[in-house]
């Protein structure tokens, strides 16, 4: 498997609502990732305060939430990959849930994405996961959304991607939300480097980083990354607490 340091990402989502908090929780967060050698951390904040917190953040990287497939165009409202890597941005997240919810994110939309960013030299992390808890067999659509969203995407551009199993029952402002069990995501990563091996070879499915996602706080990280052997996590809401998140990067540096 990958050896490369846990990934933590921090999802802001839609917050905070100004720049001065962004400020604030940028550079609090950069205090603590500072110190840490072994662990790579990104900051996935609003595409509005993403100039300012990029030179706020040093050690840290620069994520964003989304991107668009076309480097630019006529495309009102959409947000060019190319402009963002300009920008500083590395690493972009693909395909959450809550894009696909309120956005009306497609899987076709999900697959030019993943082709253009990762031929383009970003980082992708490609979000998938089931909509409700099942129990027992994995579920059959997390092939589904592996195989469609990496359709035409070429083994040679694989080195830029990260995959999060982020079932949508455990995200935390979901409704009787929980997070998974670190046995359920060490199945399920299994799981799912066993179709990017069918799709690309056991050597390209072991390079590629699969993180969990879903109510990820300092009581939960260490055991998905342990027990769950999991290589990082995406985190949402406890990522807008400096204190509670540094807890998350630092525990995941040591594991
Ligand atoms: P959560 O969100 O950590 O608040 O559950 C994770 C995500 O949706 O990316």
């Amino acid at each position: 498997m990958s050896s490369k340091k846990p990934l933590i990402v921090a999802n802001w989502k839609m917050n905070p609502a100004t720049l001065g908090q962004a400020l604030t929780l940028a550079e609090k967060t950069e205090i603590i990732v500072s110190r840490l050698k072994a662990v790579e951390v990104v900051l996935a904040p609003p595409y509005v305060f993403i100039p300012s917190v990029k030179d706020v953040i040093k050690k840290a990287k620069m994520g964003s939430q989304d991107a668009f497939w076309e480097e630019s165009g006529p495309y009102t409202g959409q947000i060019s990959w190319r402009a963002l890597k300009n920008m500083g941005v590395s690493h972009v997240i693909i395909g959450h849930s809550e894009r696909k919810k309120y956005a009306g994110e497609t899987d076709d939309a999900i697959n030019r994405k993943m082709r253009a960013l990762l031929a383009g030299g970003m980082k992708v992390i490609l979000c998938i996961g089931e909509d409700e808890r099942v129990g027992g067999e994995i579920p059959r659509i997390i092939e589904e959304q592996l195989i469609h969203a990496l359709s035409g995407v070429k083994k040679d551009i694989l080195s830029g991607l990260a995959i999060a199993y982020e079932p949508v029952w455990a995200i935390s402002t979901n409704s009787g939300s929980s997070p998974d069990t670190p046995d359920n995501a060490f199945r399920t990563m299994l799981y799912i480097r066993k179709v990017l091996s069918r799709m690309y070879g056991r050597k390209e499915a072991d390079n590629v980083r699969v993180i969990y996602g879903g109510s990820v706080s300092s009581r939960t990280i260490k055991a998905f990354l342990t027990e769950g052997n999991m290589q990082g996590a995406l985190v949402g809401k406890a990522s807008l607490d400096p204190e509670e998140f540094g807890k998350i990067v630092s525990i995941a540096s040591k594991a």
